[in-house]
């Protein structure tokens, strides 16, 4: 048995936990925020969150625990000793010395009470760790039974414990026996995070300014757009920023020199054959020379197209075109070539377009539908990103492997498939050297008329 795998195979038993690893953090991804500054504003908050959580529940669960519980042990010390002073010396009468004494030095309020029951137990309160210490050291050194009320009254407490003969009523301050000022710590917290987060955020924000900025710059010159940009913020985005726009000037640049000597070149055969048909022409009318002003003709045809080429969109700004206007131009021409032409637009007609270049794009592929089929549909429609134009015709259509073969210069199957029209091949060229220029593509497809469709799409 040959077992063929393109991937080293895991143990069975790690099959399981990577998968669930995986869909973890996949679940994750989906979840966490997608933009650079919410998830550094995450990195900051999440880590203070955690830290403070870690530290609140350390803080309140051992330390104010801690705190409490010996502030507890002390005030139920202070009352045992004063039940015992009240049981050993029977001759205190009504226990005046030893009330003035717990309040003078243990700074406790007591009274002794005719005996009776203790009221019903209080319902526990839910945030009370007061509560339970002082019930814990009760019962660990007095061991009678108690009555407790650590909600009533803010600042006091109260407690009864039942004697052999009497009631003892003790009331204490809070702070006898509770970590009370543990709250100031939790507000400094809760205070000072407050502080931090307010200046992460508008730290971050002050940092993000400028990677959007180039973000948008690099964008708009995708979409062969102009944008004001001057490189701003952190060493390194700065540094960025001066490349991109070295970059674009580079780019710039090029496209440039490779006009300005197109456009020589073609200027200067140009003359040299506007000379030949000089010469032609004062040769006189033959057969010869009918052959040769024709192929003239087509140098010239071709010599124009090529120069349309070269000459690209360089130079024109975008600018808001209504695209219902524009469509219903080229409808227009195409019907004065006596093609059958539907046109549609769905949505926003106003898109920001170079106007000249887009025209001449449309109308190269309107162009070359025409020249291959007379019936034609343009379908256009507009999204919140992009615009959509579909030219479909009822042509013999482009096979697939050659869809990509088109698009080159000069590249042309008419002249193979015998119906030449005169075209250079550049057409096609032309139009997606256009629709790239303004951040889209054109792409071919199968038309639903049983022809061609191009596909024009860019970004608005
Ligand atoms: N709508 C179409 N239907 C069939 N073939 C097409 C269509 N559009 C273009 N083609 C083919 O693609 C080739 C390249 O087109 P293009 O670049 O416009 O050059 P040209 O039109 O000058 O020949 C053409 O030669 C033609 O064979
Ligand atoms: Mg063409």
């Amino acid at each position: 048995m040959t077992q063929i795998s393109t991937a080293p195979s895991l143990p069975a038993y790690l099959a399981k936990p990577l998968a669930a690893w995986r869909g973890f953090v996949s679940r994750l991804r989906s979840v966490m925020p997608k933009g650079l500054y919410a998830r550094s504003l995450l990195i900051v908050i999440l880590p203070m969150v955690i830290l403070q959580t870690v530290v609140t529940y350390v803080f309140l669960e051992r330390h104010w625990q801690l705190v409490t519980r010996q502030l507890s042990t002390a005030l139920v010390q202070d009352i045992a000793a004063v039940i015992d002073v009240h049981n050993s010396y029977p001759q205190d009468k009504n226990d005046d010395t030893l009330t003035r004494i717990a309040q003078e030095r243990m700074n406790i309020d007591i009274e002794f009470m005719p005996k009776g029951a203790l009221p019903p137990p209080l319902p526990k309160p839910f945030f009370s760790i007061i509560d339970g210490a002082l019930s814990n050291e009760i019962r660990r050194q007095i061991g009678r039974p108690f009555w407790l009320d650590t909600v009533g009254r803010s600042n006091l407490i109260e407690i009864r414990i039942l004697l052999d003969n009497s009631i003892l009523r003790v009331v204490a301050y809070r702070s006898a026996a509770y970590a009370s000022n543990s709250y100031i710590f939790l507000l400094w917290m809760l205070g000072t995070s407050f502080v931090l987060i307010v200046v992460a955020i508008a730290f971050l924000r002050s940092q993000i300014k400028p990677i959007v900025r180039l973000m948008n710059a690099a964008e708009a010159f995708g979409m062969g757009r102009e944008a004001d940009f001057h490189p701003r913020g952190a060493r390194e985005i700065r540094r960025a920023g001066y490349a991109f726009i070295e970059m674009k000037r580079r780019i710039e640049r090029n496209i440039e020199q490779r006009t300005a000597m197109l456009t020589g070149v073609s200027h200067d055969l140009r003359t040299i054959l506007t000379r030949f048909r000089l010469s032609l022409a004062l040769i006189g009318e033959t057969p010869e020379t009918h052959d040769m002003q024709k192929d003239i003709e087509e140098m010239q045809r071709m010599l124009e197209a090529y120069l349309a080429f070269a000459r690209g969109d360089s130079g024109e700004a975008a600018a808001r075109t209504d695209m219902r206007e524009f469509l219903a131009g080229l409808r227009g021409e195409a019907e004065r070539h006596g093609a059958d032409v539907g046109v549609s637009y769905q949505g926003d007609p106003i898109v920001m377009v170079r106007p000249a270049a887009f025209k001449r794009c449309l109308a190269n592929l309107v162009g070359n539908a025409l020249s291959h089929a007379q019936k034609i549909s343009i379908d256009a429609q507009r999204d919140l990103r992009f615009l959509t134009i579909n030219v479909d015709d009822n042509g013999p259509g482009i096979p697939l492997e050659r869809r990509e073969d088109v698009f080159r210069p000069f590249f042309r199957l008419d002249a193979s498939r015998n119906q030449d029209q005169g075209g250079t091949g550049l057409g096609l060229a032309i139009a997606r050297d256009i629709a790239r220029s303004h951040g889209g593509d054109i792409t071919l497809g199968d038309s639903p008329l049983g022809g061609l469709r191009a596909t024009v799409r860019v970004p608005v």
